[in-house]
């Protein structure tokens, strides 16, 4: 199938395709939407030091309002009704239920997921935590951060204070949110918190990341035996950029560093060999944790925005690849290329090379610079068309064989998008920060359409 032919904007959706009990959601995180960064007794986080460093963020912008949700929660639960979801998957913000990293927890931290929890079913919307997406507590990078094994242990620690709390009304549980951007971003190459360009401090913090996740299936299972337990990840298709052999060899390079470094551990297949000698770091193993990184799971969680297309980079930091932009393809304001054949790769891979039992598509979606028109719309028709596209080729992917369970859009509403502030906008609700006002756009109502065509198993045409 061609580029053109993945991405028509008139591709029908297989909704027969998929299970009846499809989980169609949305998903946030918590120093993306909440605010509150002072109260109740949360501490800071790495992204608080992050975004207050001078420089760091585009405007200067932090997380400090951000949408307001700590307040404003029971608002946004209305809107998720709005949208017809049935799922909404969110992250619980560690500085918030153990302020120092470890030991002392704060109850009124935890009681503000216990609402949000009560207040998600009282609405018939079923939570999916995550545990982790990227707020370590600054006390814990002060005691030197994921680059230290005691950090995963904390982790643990705090998985299963969270788990003992909500796990009698969380079904659904994700350890981590994208570890390779926590390691690879966030200590390799420093455009996110804690902003570190250390190739060994990054090795080791993906190291005890997996090591983390591991701990903590075993801590969430003890303390929920019924939960389903997953990891989330973003993975990437990944091309060469030209026929060269120096570009094939750039692309398995960049297939390791995004996609097998992080899914072979937790499938028992330890770390990719061929990347441990592009690294040349040594890992600080210990007897027993490439078996604790493969707790068996109940789910995998795929994150899916962009294909990544590489030449050879022999000068570069590994895995000495370098993104190259093609030419005369879709993109979103991210600059990201939209390739929705991708997200259809990626879910019959996990199927076949990682037997897959049961996927989760638990972030997908595209930024675009929206404006609220004169007459209190927003037309997205880039990502209405971003979101069906998606959609359709999730529904392929089933009908292929992909366990696909559920898909959750990336986000309900627009939000802190990390180094680049608010200026992009990933939301189906638009948010004018400075009212805090949420404004429905056209792609909300286009998800709400979709999610009524699969109960009544007919495509809306995308426009
Ligand atoms: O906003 C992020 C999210 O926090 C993690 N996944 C990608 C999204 C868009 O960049």
């Amino acid at each position: 199938m061609t580029h053109a032919e993945r991405n028509s904007v008139t591709d029908r959706i297989d909704f027969a395709a998929l299970p009846d009990d499809f989980a169609w959601g949305v998903a946030t995180s918590a120093y993306q939407i909440e605010g509150a960064v002072a109260e109740d007794g949360r501490a800071p986080s790495i992204w608080d030091t992050y975004a207050h460093t001078p420089g760091k963020t585009d405007n200067g912008d932090t997380g400090d309002r951000a949408c307001e949700h700590y307040h404003r929660w029971r608002e946004d639960i209305a809107l998720m009704r709005q949208l017809g979801v049935g799922a909404y998957r969110f992250s619980v913000a560690w500085p918030r239920v153990v302020p120092d990293g470890d030991g002392r927890v704060n109850a009124a931290g935890l009681a503000f997921y216990d609402r949000l929890v009560d207040g998600l079913l009282e609405a018939g919307i079923t939570p999916y935590a995550t545990l982790y997406h990227w707020d370590l507590p600054q006390a814990l990078q002060d005691r030197g951060g994921w680059p230290v094994r005691e950090t995963a242990e904390h982790f643990a620690a705090y998985a299963s204070v969270v788990a003992a709390k909500l796990g009698d009304r969380v079904p659904h549980w994700a350890t981590l949110n994208e570890p390779l951007c926590a390691a690879w971003i966030g200590h390799l190459e420093g455009r996110m918190a804690p902003g570190l360009t250390d190739l060994p401090a990054a090795v080791r913090a993906s190291y005890h990341l997996l090591l983390g996740h591991g701990l903590a299936v075993q801590a969430i299972r003890a303390a929920a035996a019924d939960a389903g337990i997953g990891i989330v990840n973003n993975l990437s298709t990944v091309e060469p950029a030209t026929g060269s052999e120096a570009d094939a060899a750039a692309a398995r390079r960049m297939d390791g560093h995004t996609n097998r470094w992080w899914l072979d551990p937790v499938h028992g297949r330890g770390f990719p060999a061929d990347m441990r000698e592009v690294y040349g770091v040594e890992l600080p193993e210990r007897a027993g944790d490439l078996k604790t990184m493969a707790e068996p799971l109940d789910w995998l969680g795929l994150n899916y925005y962009f294909p990544a297309v590489v030449a050879a980079e022999p000068a570069g930091p590994p895995p000495f690849a370098r993104p190259v932009r093609r030419l005369h393809v879709p993109r979103t304001g991210m600059d990201w290329e939209i390739d929705a054949g991708g997200i259809e790769t990626l879910l019959l891979r996990l199927t076949r090379e990682y037997a897959a039992q049961r996927i989760y598509v638990t972030e997908n979606g595209s930024a675009y610079p929206d404006v609220v028109g004169p007459g209190g719309t927003v037309e997205d028709p880039e990502r209405t068309a971003y979101l069906h596209r998606h959609v359709a080729a999730c529904a392929r992917a089933v009908r292929q064989g992909a366990p696909l369970a559920g898909y959750f859009a990336w986000s309900l509403m627009d939000n802190f998008e990390w180094a680049y502030g608010y200026d992009k906008r990933f939301g189906l609700f638009h948010v004018d920060f400075a009212t805090q006002a949420r404004t429905l756009k056209d792609s909300g109502r286009h998800y709400a359409e979709l999610i009524r065509g699969h109960r009544r198993r007919g495509t809306p045409h995308p426009h």
